[in-house]
């Protein structure tokens, strides 16, 4: 993918993002870092369509996303896989119907198809013992996993995941972290809010450091966390790193 951001500002009771350029130019993965309340989130959210900035844009591979257009902001987020941090199952559906669902109704495939895509990519995921479950039944990993393979399953251009492990113990954690690398592994473009530095070290091609809505520095992985350059990120990761 290739991803621009230019004078993106965002506020709510106070300015959330504040004035944000900048061009990623062609990643596969890129990680966002920085502390609580930065606005990684909101960044996220608005990358993918879900919310709009004040002013100015958002490219993805050379395409402004159209704000103003619901139509065209429909199908951009139709071609998004997106997971966050409290899964965000549909409580009342099983593992099966909420993938099948968003396939048949989003996505207008008729429902043998849905349910061949929802069985193969919950099969692939381990899952295919719990599609008769609903999410109550499952566990934290469990749900995340499913949540996962509903993004996947309606193959889109780009995952967006914030802070998938969030919510979840360190044997979870590792259980999703692991789908999330074989993802990479099998070439899938994919955006990444995380307080797992380890694992953003890992598996993130660049890295970005978000904080007070700016883009502090932006570097490949490697180099972020072997050298950060600002002062700010510096501090950041001594802070989370040192437990
Ligand atoms: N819908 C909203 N209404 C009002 N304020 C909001 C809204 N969404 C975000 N904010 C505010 O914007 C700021 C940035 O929030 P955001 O969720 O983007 O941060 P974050 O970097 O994702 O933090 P965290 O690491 O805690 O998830 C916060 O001060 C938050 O309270
Ligand atoms: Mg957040």
């Amino acid at each position: 993918m290739r991803l621009a951001l230019t004078h993106l500002t965002k506020s709510f009771a106070h300015r959330v993002l504040d004035d944000i350029t900048c061009d990623f130019g062609e990643l596969r993965s890129l990680a966002l870092i920085g502390p609580s309340g930065g606005g990684k989130s909101t960044l996220l959210r608005i990358i993918a369509g879900l919310e709009t900035p004040d002013s100015g844009s958002v490219a993805l591979d050379g395409e402004p996303v159209a704000f103003a257009d619901e139509i065209s902001l429909r199908a951009h987020r139709r071609r998004l896989g997106i997971v966050f941090q409290a899964f965000n199952l549909f409580p009342h559906l099983t593992a099966l119907a909420n993938i099948t669902l968003p396939l048949e109704k989003v996505h207008g495939l008729a429902a043998a198809e849905a349910e061949n895509i929802a069985r193969e990519t919950l099969h692939r995921f381990q899952l295919a013992d719990h599609a008769h479950k609903k999410p109550a039944q499952l566990s934290g990993g469990q749900q995340q996993r499913v949540a996962i393979a509903r993004a996947i399953a309606i193959k889109p251009r780009l995952l967006l995941f914030d802070e998938p492990t969030s919510a979840l113990d360190p044997e979870m954690t590792a259980e999703v972290l692991e789908v999330i690398e074989e993802l990479k592994d099998e070439g899938r473009d994919f955006l990444l809010v995380t307080h797992e530095m380890g694992f953003a070290r890992h598996v993130a091609d660049r890295v970005a450091f978000l904080a007070g809505g700016r883009i502090i520095e932006h570097a490949p992985a490697e180099e972020l966390f072997a050298a950060p350059r600002s002062a700010e990120c510096r501090a950041f990761l001594a802070r989370i790193l040192k437990y």
